[in-house]
């Protein structure tokens, strides 16, 4: 397994490897692996013959100082998970200077109006940053295929907005989110919390599998309504927002539209660790 921690390194170790036969796969992360990042690595693995795994912790997507104070670092656990996926993989794992350059600011991005949902609209910047840091990865490592996990769905969205606006030549893959046996999604910030908040965080899956259920014979304001008071019942949680959207638009459902594909989406707060989840309803 190669590591790099320079993006004149990696440009140059993938150009004395690449040609017009090979393609590239690559997967960004933040670190903190788990299962979730693994079966990227896995999907681009099968697709690919050199495959890419970053791991930066991006301080413009933050808007919050303590969560980025706190965000899970832990590149040697990381670097043994990707070792038992493959040895193959090459890791590149930047400093914040070598990917900005002193300037460790965001560019602006129009995705469209996909930015004013949700996690834009209670994480305002949050795209920007994004946006900056999936393009500037994007023209470091020119992957052919960029695998992203389904859980940040407005993310994977968004994502495939600034490839077709800035004409990326990179194909977006979304794929499956991985769960614990308790359902809870997986996600890096899993790992801030105590055994007790992971068992009972349970109830973010448990209630948005109620809310599909539901969304067959009610409307999106009755099941909001009923998610909104199964959180008031739970003293642990707060919920911060739950929508159902238009999967292409992001634009909340006010009247259910044949033909149209709907997706919940959730931000639930547990002792000031922020966990998100989706699930498609139909
Ligand atoms: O999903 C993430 O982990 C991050 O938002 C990403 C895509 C690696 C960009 O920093």
């Amino acid at each position: 397994m190669l590591l790099f921690n320079t993006q004149r390194e990696l440009v140059s170790h993938l150009n004395s490897i690449s040609n017009e036969k090979t393609s590239i796969g690559f997967v960004p992360t933040m670190g903190a692996l788990h299962q979730g990042h693994l079966s990227l690595l896995e999907e681009s693995l099968k697709h690919n013959s050199i495959n890419v795994i970053s791991i930066f912790v991006n301080p413009t997507q933050f808007n919050n100082a303590e969560d980025l104070a706190k965000y899970p670092k832990t590149l040697d656990a990381d670097i043994e998970k990707i070792k038992s996926v493959s040895d193959a993989i090459i890791v590149f794992a930047p400093s914040v200077d070598d990917i900005y350059e002193g300037k460790t600011i965001s560019q602006h991005f129009d995705y469209d109006g996909l930015e004013n949902q949700m996690e834009g609209k209670f994480r305002p910047g949050h795209f920007d940053g994004v946006g900056t840091i999936v393009k500037r990865l994007f023209e470091i490592v020119k992957p052919n295929n960029a695998y992203f996990g389904e859980k940040d769905f407005q993310q994977l969205q968004i994502v495939k907005k600034l490839v077709s606006k800035y004409k990326i030549p990179v194909n977006v893959v979304g794929c499956p989110i991985y769960r614990e046996t308790n359902g809870l999604a997986m996600s890096s910030r899993n790992e801030r919390l105590t055994q007790e908040e992971r068992k009972k965080a349970a109830i973010i899956y448990k209630t948005i599998s109620q809310a599909k259920k539901l969304f067959a014979l009610k409307s999106a304001k009755e099941v909001t309504d009923f998610v909104v008071r199964e959180f008031k019942k739970q003293s642990d949680f707060e919920l911060e927002y739950f929508q159902i959207a238009d999967e292409a638009t992001l634009l909340p459902c006010t009247r259910k539209t044949k033909g149209k594909k709907y997706r919940a989406f959730i931000a639930v707060f547990v002792n000031k660790i922020r966990l998100i989840d989706t699930i498609s309803l139909n």
